[in-house]
């Protein structure tokens, strides 16, 4: 499997009976991030879902390899110890747990541990002190969900981050902050990351080279993020329908 963090192949996935991805294709390499786009319900959250492993979203066909490991029937648990993490695009409230203690459990922490300087440094960076104490998400703002998220993410230091739409209702200060931590994160660590995105404005801070549109299946990869984004913005979600049809068999 050479040098790709992740290979996906011919992924067909169910929720509640529902067919809902029919035969995906992505091949993800080490340090490389990948975009995907596509219209609301095209199945982005149920593709990084079914990637994670999440029980509902069921594999019907095709395998998901995860750094040379086949994962397709490995538990979250596996997959996350392997070093894979998934950043909801809403992140559940959490009642009784704070915000210090899961970033204890991320980290393999004993409660009565102390967190490090490290973690103390990133909770700073990203504006999270005052957070520390509350339930996880428990009357958090969007961007303040986001945030804690993105938190949580970078303490477990993962190989692959699932980044579900890192961008939505977050605020342009909150923006730069959290690209310019994922960006620094994936150049110090050679991580990669697969980002869901509508508008792409977190692409101005995570650099992407490749980029597809996703609508049940991947049906429209151009070379440049850029480029989709502006073919979407004048054309729309269906002329990708239509470029795929034409695409020459072998692009
Ligand atoms: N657990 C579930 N139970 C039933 N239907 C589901 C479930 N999860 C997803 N779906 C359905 O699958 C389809 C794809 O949903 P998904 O959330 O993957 O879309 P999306 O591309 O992420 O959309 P958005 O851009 O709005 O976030 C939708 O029609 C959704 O209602
Ligand atoms: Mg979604």
């Amino acid at each position: 499997m050479g040098e790709n963090i992740l290979e996906v192949e011919g992924l067909h996935v169910e929720v509640d009976g529902k067919r809902i991805i029919e035969g995906v294709d992505i091949r993800l390499e080490k340090g490389e991030s990948y975009v995907l786009f596509g219209p609301n319900g095209s199945g982005k959250t149920s593709l990084v879902n079914a990637i994670m492993g999440l029980p509902e979203y069921v594999v019907k066909k095709g395998f998901i390899a995860f750094d040379g490991v086949d994962v397709t029937s490995k538990s979250i648990d596996e997959r996350s110890k392997l070093g894979m993490k998934l950043a909801f695009q809403l992140p559940p409230e959490i009642t009784g747990v704070k915000l210090r203690d899961m970033l204890k459990v991320c980290v393999g922490l004993k409660h009565k541990d102390d967190l490090p300087d490290e973690i103390y440094g990133l909770v700073e960076k990203l504006k999270l002190t005052e957070f520390l104490d509350r339930d996880i998400n428990l009357g958090f703002s969007g961007g303040e969900r986001k945030r804690a998220e993105v938190l949580q993410m970078l303490v477990m230091k993962p190989k692959l981050m699932l980044l579900d739409e890192p961008d939505s209702g977050v605020d342009v200060e909150s923006l730069k902050l959290i690209g310019t931590l994922i960006q620094e994160y994936i150049e110090s660590s050679g991580a990669s990351a697969l980002i869901i995105t509508h508008q792409g404005q977190v692409l101005e801070y995570i650099k992407a080279r490749r980029s597809c549109v996703f609508m049940k299946k991947i049906v429209y990869c151009l070379s440049t993020p850029q480029e989709i984004i502006s073919s979407i913005q004048l054309h729309g979600y269906s002329a990708c329908l239509d470029c795929d049809r034409r695409k020459p068999k072998n692009e």
